[in-house]
């Protein structure tokens, strides 16, 4: 799939902007604080529904009062509308020109991965960020996940009132933690299925694109089991511990995944370059899945790539481009060579020239 048309209005320093984008390599180029991140933060915000760097009232350009974001989308030869409106009284969602109920019934419909040169820092220092990032993925990736994920936060969420209240008995609780472990092992199957299909790929591609990293292992650690039952019980043995401290403390909710490189926890001992490295395959390895499992290419956003990566690196990430993206969209100050282009799209003081 691709984005072939996009509308920013009041959307951070875009006033009224239309693009219309081809597919394939897509570079945008221009100075810096022109506006080719807020850009690839537009595409991404019809992917996941919010922003990856900034709280919503914060996207409102200097002085408006709502933003509005609009999408053409072509996927398999047909065309699909998205649109995201937001002012201080919430957000309108359109899919087709359809009003609908939340961001629920969008996602799915423009999958997108990004990389940023700042999220090897967030994504390595804690385990709420990877979770999100995670999660992120496999919402995207199946509509079971997201539902799981949506009833198990809501039932997650009536358990910690609960257990704030006082005369709460166990046998409430405990058919708070039955829902919960039903939700939750479906959620914690899916990660550890997906987790290792992403560590194969993305050892395939470390040899493939010649990133030569070492050995690199994703370790994950389930706040709980892959089986219902097994699970109910697992949280009813802590729920004395839980109740003491009065909120949910067991659950995927508090789940955590963490990268080896050649046995050494990557968090504590890997280099910068070591973590872009490997959370950039790790993307990478998502568009892969994305590609090979679901059957659909994902637009790649990539923000500042080449300023990260050598040369030869470069040359082995425009094979894979070709193999597993309709279109990946780089922004770069300096344009290089624009004839390694389909298109270039120049950036200067958000206006699209
Ligand atoms: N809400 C906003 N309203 C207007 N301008 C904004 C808003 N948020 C950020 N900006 C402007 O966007 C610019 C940064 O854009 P960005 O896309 O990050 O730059 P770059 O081209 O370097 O990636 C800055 O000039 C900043 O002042
Ligand atoms: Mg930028």
């Amino acid at each position: 799939m691709f984005v072939s048309r996009l509308q920013l209005v009041n959307f951070r320093n875009y006033q009224n902007q239309l693009v219309s984008f081809s597919p394939g390599k897509v570079l945008i180029y221009g100075a810096n604080g022109q506006g080719k991140t807020n850009l690839l933060e537009a595409i991404y915000y019809l992917v996941i529904g919010k922003s990856f760097r900034g709280k919503d009232s914060s996207l409102i350009r200097f002085g408006a009062e709502s933003f509005f974001l609009g999408a053409k989308i072509t996927k398999d030869g047909q065309k699909i509308t998205l649109g995201i409106e937001y002012s201080g009284k919430g957000k309108i969602f359109t899919k087709n020109g359809q009003k609908q109920k939340g961001f629920s019934y969008l996602l799915g419909s423009l999958k997108g991965v990004l990389f940023t040169p700042d999220e090897p820092v967030n994504f390595f220092g804690s385990p709420t960020n990877r979770r999100k990032s995670l999660d992120l993925f496999l919402a995207q990736t199946s509509k079971t996940y997201l539902l799981n994920l949506i009833y198990y936060n809501k039932v997650l969420a009536n358990k910690n009132a609960l257990l704030k209240q006082p005369g709460t008995t166990e046998n409430i609780i405990d058919a708070w933690d039955y829902k919960l472990a039903e939700y939750g092992a479906e959620i914690i199957k899916e990660r550890e299925k997906s987790l290792r299909v992403l560590n194969e790929l993305l050892t395939e591609l470390n040899d493939e694109l010649k990133f030569l990293l070492g050995k690199i292992t994703i370790d994950y650690k389930p706040q709980g089991t892959l089986e219902k039952e097994s699970f109910y019980r697992f949280l009813k043995q802590r729920q004395g511990e839980e109740r003491i401290k009065k909120f949910a403390l067991f659950g995927p909710h508090r789940d955590d995944f963490r990268f080896y490189l050649n046995d050494k926890d990557l968090k504590v001992f890997g280099s910068q370059g070591q973590k872009k490295g490997v959370l950039l395959l790790f993307k990478l390895a998502q568009a892969v899945y994305m590609t090979k499992i679901l059957g659909e290419k994902p637009v790649l956003l990539l923000d500042d790539l080449y300023s990260e990566f050598d040369s030869e690196k470069r040359r082995a990430l425009e094979g894979f481009f070709l193999n597993f993206s309709e279109q990946v969209l780089i922004t770069a100050t300096d344009p290089g060579d624009l004839k390694n282009y389909d298109q270039a799209v120049l950036i200067n003081d958000g206006l699209v020239l």
